[in-house]
């Protein structure tokens, strides 16, 4: 028995059939490269993966091998001649970071599979690539694979609080990294890492956001709950190190996220104005020694001035302004400034304020900040439309953080895959006719980024089906244009078995859907969970009562008008999408209730609002029992432990979805005092 038993997730690498294992017979020689931390990484891969499809451990070369069944070459052109006569050198050195060219060829006779690469990172992405077609069942012959990440950034942002083991909207138990016992090393975070490459991640935050909130824990005294701040002290930077060495080896950089006002909680300063040539010198030498510690440190991510953290308005000065001072530190090691856009006060709509606050400092930012911008306008909801800021600061580094973490769309227990939202997202036209995507790859300093809720729960995501979450949004980060099926698909086989495929690619590509209609109503409302004291935010269970400002229901009316003569949030958007928006009649029907207050009875194709958002609920909790009957019919084609854990899950998610359902329809009947058609809506 292991020390600490937990999930392969999709690395598995059960055994390929017997023709297959005969087909990929050429990877059992591998004449690998020596050399670099990755390459340990690419042979240890290989070495596994190998043993698992092919039942036998594969022989590792430092030569080419003799070999009559040929073999599989693993470096860059300049190390193996192998490699440099089977491709064309130019192409691979024309790949960016990343990049890799996976290629079949004859070689003194004998048949070769080369994967290459101009970089060491890119051979672990091609050996994971080679090793996910095989366990994917494709065939391996006559290769010619050239592929190069969409997004020069593709980071996981952890929201664990150190010292203290707990993790922000983590539903998977504790924090995965034991920070007490770090700098010693756990075999779990190789395996982690593995997990991450395999998809593409190339960064990774370890610390929350909140990396200091005070809370109170008797009746006079306080204490910090979150101590991430601390990350930058000595014994911080030393556990920091740690984790570097193992991330660095999957070609992984490892980021902090810092306390704006860090200068005073660890340095000695009175002040952290941005401006201040103290504060200036303070974070200067700060980064020398994370430098020190860390070489290839990515650099720092901030939430300044937002949800009770310190920041730049602190001293009246700008965002660009507090961004920059860091930046200036990071910048003669390489480092870059990850600073979030999820800043908003007390207005009336929360959604215009990050606008508002960014959109007049576009290029402001030194080279080296990436404006860090949520999805949406308002915090991660089942749907909103993509924020107006991405179509608006065109010389501003960009990236979009999405949640991976399933917060506000059933947490550990219900199945919600949310690819589909964000390939949504990343198709968004963010205003001229450019989607979403392509705004955040236009530069080395932009990108993707997921904010992940894994823990040490066996399972790593809490939900097994949550795991679909974490491969989708490294397939998607690494290549955007990938279509949800094909992620699911790729998913579900290397995962489960050949025979549970198409079930449970299928159980997944519709359970998003059932969310939005059971906890929205399907038309745009959102945010109408229960949220309780301010620190005891739950984001769960249904509570349209708790939040009027969100879905602005009346007796008239439901909706928010964010139009001209509402709050204007819909004239954020450049035309032709916010005239779209503007008008109840071209607004698509999905988002119309978060653009306009509509009456209970405005029409509808062949319906009203309100009758919509009663059928929609109903759908939902009727597409749930059909993905709860669908997960049912893999029973004996699954393993049991994993087919009980997720149909416990669906028995509940089937109780809480008719929670939601009832909580809203009868909160639209008080407020209309309109019938449902059918008579699904008890009436008083
Ligand atoms: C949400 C979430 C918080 C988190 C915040 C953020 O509001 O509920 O837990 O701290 O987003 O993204 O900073």
């Amino acid at each position: 028995m292991p020390l600490e038993a937990y999930d392969d997730c999709w690395l598995r690498y059960d055994r390929a059939d017997e023709n297959r294992q005969a087909s990929y017979r050429t990877c059992v020689n591998v004449y690998a490269s020596v050399g670099a931390p990755e390459l340990g990484a690419v042979r240890e891969e290989l070495r596994r993966g190998i043993s698992g499809l092919l039942g036998r451990e594969p022989h590792l070369w430092q030569h080419p091998p003799r070999s009559a069944d040929g073999f599989l070459a693993v470096g860059t052109p300049e190390e193996m001649e192998v490699v440099s006569d089977a491709v064309s050198v130019d192409t691979v050195q024309s790949l960016g970071d990343g990049g890799f060219h996976i290629r079949s060829a004859e070689w003194e006779g004998a048949d070769v599979v080369v994967v290459t690469a101009p970089t060491d990172r890119g051979l672990v992405y091609g050996t994971f690539h080679l090793l996910r077609r095989m366990s994917l069942g494709r065939s391996i012959d006559d290769l010619d694979i050239v592929e190069e990440p969409a997004n020069a950034e593709r980071i996981v942002d952890h929201w664990d609080n150190p010292y203290r083991r707990s993790v922000e909207r983590g539903y998977a138990g504790q924090s995965l990294f034991d920070w007490e016992r770090l700098p010693d090393l756990r075999e779990r975070y190789f395996d982690y890492a593995r997990l991450l490459a395999s998809v593409g991640i190339n960064g990774v935050v370890v610390n929350n956001v909140n990396t200091r909130i005070p809370a109170r824990e008797s009746a006079n005294e306080f204490v910090s709950r979150n101590a991430g701040w601390r990350l930058l002290e000595r014994d911080g930077l030393e556990k920091t190190a740690a984790l570097a060495s193992v991330f660095r080896r999957y070609g992984i950089r490892t980021y902090l996220s810092v306390n704006f006002a860090a200068p005073m909680l660890i340095g000695d300063l009175d002040t952290a104005d941005p401006l201040d040539d103290a504060v200036e010198e303070w974070w200067a030498r700060k980064a020398e020694g994370v430098y020190d510690a860390v070489p290839d440190f990515g650099g720092f991510l901030v939430k300044a001035d937002s949800e009770g953290q310190p920041g730049p308005y602190d001293y009246d000065r700008s965002h660009a302004e507090g961004a920059n001072v860091l930046a200036r530190a990071l910048e003669p090691h390489g480092g870059r400034v990850w600073w979030r856009a999820f800043v908003y006060s007390d207005h009336d709509d929360r959604a215009v304020q990050a606008y508002e606050a960014f959109e007049p400092i576009d290029g402001a930012f030194h080279e080296n900040v990436t404006l860090q911008i949520k999805n949406g306008p308002i915090d991660f909801q089942p749907r909103e439309p993509a924020s107006t800021l991405f179509g608006a600061m065109p010389a501003t580094n960009l990236s979009c953080e999405l949640q991976i973490t399933q917060e506000y769309t059933g947490q550990g227990v219900h199945c919600c895959c949310l690819v589909p939202q964000w390939k949504e997202i990343l198709e968004f036209d963010t205003g001229d006719g450019t989607p979403l995507k392509e705004v955040i790859a236009d530069s080395a300093g932009e990108g993707i980024v997921g904010v992940v809720g894994v823990g040490k729960d066996p399972n790593w995501t809490g939900h097994y089906l949550s795991q679909a979450n974490l491969y989708g949004y490294g397939r998607l980060a690494w290549n955007p244009d990938l279509d949800t099926e094909t992620i699911t698909d790729e998913w579900a086989r290397q995962t489960f078995d050949d025979d549970a495929t198409e079930t449970i690619s299928g159980v997944l590509l519709d359970s998003w859907d059932a969310v939005v209609d059971y906890e929205t109503g399907g038309l745009g409302l959102m945010h109408m969970m229960y949220n309780g004291s301010a620190r005891l935010e739950n984001h769960y269970d249904p509570s349209p009562h708790e939040w009027p400002g969100y879905h602005g229901a009346t007796e008239e009316e439901i909706g928010v008008d964010r139009t001209t003569t509402g709050s204007g949030y819909a004239a954020q958007y450049p035309d032709p999408v916010a005239e779209t928006y503007e008008d109840p009649e071209t607004c698509p029907e999905e988002l119309l209730l978060f653009f306009h207050s509509l009456p209970w009875e405005y029409e509808l194709d062949e319906t009203t609002v309100v009758q919509r958002l009663y059928d929609n609920c109903f759908d939902g909790v009727d597409a749930v029992r059909d993905l709860r009957a669908r997960w049912h019919s893999l029973e004996g084609v699954i393993d049991e432990q994993r087919y009980r854990h997720v149909a416990e899950r669906f028995d509940e998610q089937v109780v809480q979805s008719r929670r939601w359902r009832d909580t809203l329809v009868s909160f639209f009947y008080d407020h209309s005092g309109i019938p449902d058609e059918q008579g699904r809506v008890p009436r008083p």
